[in-house]
């Protein structure tokens, strides 16, 4: 089997718990690592939360590194009201006995990269500031990524605001730098986030499982529920992982899109072009600002499902 081998920088976060479970379980991904950043919860959480996840995935090998505090100008902005204050749902798991990377974020990015003999992919799940960093700091090695596929954004509404999705609120800067990177780039945003769930039953059913990867998704999701009191509840970020080894399972279109710094009531948008092409005759995007991007925008919503929960229950029918 062709794997595919990846990168995820994550905000860990109940959702990137759900993406950390399948990356490193799933025989056809190669997770070569996992780099951590601010965004649901401080940085130090998230590293707490990844390393639990990692060890509930029996994937104690795959190196976690710590990246940044605090995205690049202003100050963070948790997302615990969401994903309890631990962001994890509060649900009281023991500390990882493991010691994470010594390298930094942008390091590990930087060597996995160049040491890889296959073409990598990054999935960012989180606000882009490890990435917009790495971009940056190691131009070069940027050069030899094979593409980013990211859950950000949004070509309609937002979640974070009226206008823009968490990830690129919280640093739409980062967001901006990632956008114009040139590096081929995949947004699986708001227009398909919330659509592939797991119901309660289907939650029971992962507890009662024999295998610790099936009890421990099947309790994250349960926690999820009862803190939003919604059932099914998304899966999320998971489904930006599910594109790079699934394609078939997704729908997308090419857009141009550009991401709004500014300080209104639209800074984080990702404003995505969607115009027929005479109309952009009257007022382009800005070109310079904008870049061209793969857009999910519809996805076979059971065939996603069942891929997650067959591969963290192997017993799973
Ligand atoms: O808007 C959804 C995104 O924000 C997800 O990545 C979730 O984990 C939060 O980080
Ligand atoms: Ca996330």
């Amino acid at each position: 089997m062709n794997k595919t081998s990846m990168i995820l920088d994550v905000d860990t976060g109940v959702d990137d718990a759900f993406a950390v479970l399948f990356a490193a379980m799933h025989p056809a991904i190669s997770l070569l690592g996992v780099t951590c950043v601010d965004g649901n919860t401080n940085v130090d959480q998230v590293v707490a939360n990844t390393l639990k996840v990692l060890d509930a995935a029996g994937a104690v090998d795959i190196p976690v590194a710590r990246g940044a505090v605090r995205p690049l100008l202003g100050e963070s902005k948790y997302a615990e009201y969401v994903h309890g204050a631990d962001g994890m749902g509060d649900l009281g798991i023991p500390p990882s006995k493991r010691v994470i990377d010594k390298r930094s974020a942008v390091e590990l990015m930087r060597d996995l990269i160049e040491s890889s003999s296959e073409p990598v992919t990054l999935v960012p799940l989180a606000p882009l500031t490890n990435v917009a960093l790495f971009l940056r700091a190691f131009p070069e090695t940027a050069k030899k990524l094979h593409r980013i596929i990211l859950m950000g954004g949004s070509t309609s509404a937002g979640n974070a605001t009226a206008a823009a999705e968490f990830n690129i609120w919280h640093d739409p800067e980062a967001a901006a730098i990632v956008f114009q990177s040139g590096v081929p780039i995949t947004m699986y945003g708001l227009d398909v986030f919330m659509r592939p769930g797991v119901t309660r039953e289907e939650a029971e059913s992962l507890k009662r499982s024999t295998e610790p990867s099936a009890q421990f998704g099947g309790s994250l999701i349960h926690a999820f529920i009862e803190r939003l009191g919604v059932s099914p509840i998304t899966l999320g970020d998971y489904g930006a992982v599910a594109t790079a080894i699934h394609p078939e399972f997704f729908t997308t279109e090419m857009f141009d899109v550009v991401v709004d710094t500014s300080s209104g009531p639209a800074r984080g948008q990702t404003i995505c072009d969607r115009r027929d092409s005479f109309l952009k005759e009257l007022e382009p995007l800005d070109l310079e600002d904008s870049a061209k991007v793969r857009v999910v925008m519809d996805l076979d919503v059971e065939a996603v499902r069942q891929l997650w929960l067959r591969t963290i229950d192997k017993g799973w029918s």
